[in-house]
């Protein structure tokens, strides 16, 4: 059997890795020997007496000769990576080195998950939560982007937000963690890197909502709010091209143009055809116009009371107008007759299908 294992995988550099033929130097192929005659036979250690033994030489503390050990468990090891490795080599009979890919995959998710485990242990929530989140979010992108076979396996779509105190997200990481160290094959570390990503994913999902709250939609505000605004909103030219009338076989195209003294001056021309190549007649605009209030329309949203006064013979008309966005306008029909004031009184229906005019 080869004795490539991913010993102490976590915080040694990648080109480490061929040195764990050391371990067999001493402790024989399968951890069946005392080492250097002192030592218990790991072979028969349970993998939390295994991890024990390491945290002790860790920690400075072992048997006469755990000077030995010590250097080979410095401070950088990960000793739970390097228990689970350990106890999978001496119980896997035939033991199959892993592929390189395979290795780093590995070596790299654990790495990661420690250290962010290390440092949800030590973080305030109130302090450190953003810095904490961001290293988790950043670790999951890494992920996902280096494996292609993580990007299929996570379903982004079927996550949801789902708030979540400290105590659990270190519960999920470690969990991972363990999972990444008790992983031998592909299968079993993809499922833990997919835990992992998916909770990278709920926290990102919980800032989103959270953001949400503060940032309100400010639309409305971009929408003419008092007589004045409107009036200065519909300032400029305004043009509507080739759309139907309504009428049977008639298409027409407008444009006016409304000054800051509320004159709109323009005309519109009307076709036979759809693309508006055939005229049939022109008709000149020039009319003014004059706010009302802001009440609404047949279909219960908001339009302004405008009154048109047409022409020459300053024959006036009353009407609504929308602004169904600032750049653009939709006028209701208008009516001769009205009480002045009530809504009811003047021409209020806006279609639904009505584009509308638009300024550039
Ligand atoms: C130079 C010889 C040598 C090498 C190389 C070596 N060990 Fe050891 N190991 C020992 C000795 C000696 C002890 C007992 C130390 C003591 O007195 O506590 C020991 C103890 C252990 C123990 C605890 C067993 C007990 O007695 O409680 C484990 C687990 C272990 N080694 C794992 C490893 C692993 C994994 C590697 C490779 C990364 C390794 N060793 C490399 C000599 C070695």
């Amino acid at each position: 059997m080869k004795k490539t294992m991913l010993i102490g995988l976590t915080l040694l550099p990648l080109s480490l890795l061929a040195d764990m033929d050391r371990c067999v130097s001493c402790h024989g192929v399968d951890f069946e020997k005392k080492a250097l005659g002192v030592s218990k036979v790991v072979k028969n250690m349970t993998e939390s007496q295994i991890k024990a033994a390491l945290d002790g030489y860790k920690a400075g503390k072992g048997g006469s000769k755990k000077e030995v050990m010590m250097k080979e468990v410095n401070v950088g090891v990960d000793t739970d990576a390097m228990a689970a490795d350990v106890y999978n080599e001496i119980h896997t009979p035939g033991f199959t080195e892993p592929d390189a890919e395979f290795i780093f995959k590995k070596r790299r998710t654990v790495r990661g998950l420690f250290k962010i485990k290390q440092a949800l242990k030590k973080a305030d929530p109130k302090q450190d939560s953003q810095k904490i989140f961001g290293q988790i979010k950043s670790f999951a992108f890494d992920l996902y982007t280096y494996d292609p076979a993580l990007r299929k396996a996570v379903n982004a779509r079927t996550t949801k937000a789902q708030p979540m105190k400290f105590p659990t997200i270190l519960d999920r990481v470690a969990a991972a963690k363990t999972g990444t160290d008790h992983s031998f094959t592909d299968e079993a570390l993809l499922k833990c890197q997919i835990d992992f990503v998916t909770l990278a994913q709920t926290i990102s999902l919980n800032g989103a909502e959270k953001l949400k709250k503060k940032i309100k939609p400010k639309e409305k505000h971009h929408l003419p709010q008092t007589a004045d605004e409107a009036a200065k909103a519909l300032v400029g030219t305004w043009t509507q091209i080739c759309y139907p009338t309504g009428k049977p076989n008639e298409w027409a195209s407008k444009k006016v143009t409304v000054t800051e003294d509320m004159h709109a001056k323009g005309g519109m021309q009307f076709y036979s055809d759809d693309k508006c190549t055939k005229q049939t007649k022109e008709i000149k605009a020039f009319y003014t116009f004059t706010f009302g209030k802001v009440t609404k329309g047949d279909d219960g949203k908001e339009a302004w009371e405008i009154d048109k006064v047409i022409g020459k013979k300053k024959k006036k008309v009353y009407a609504m107008l929308r602004f169904a966005e600032a750049n653009r306008v939709i006028i209701s029909g208008a009516t001769k007759t009205h009480d002045g004031s009530s809504p009811e009184k003047r021409k209020n229906h806006f279609d639904a299908s009505w584009e509308g005019c638009t300024k550039q």
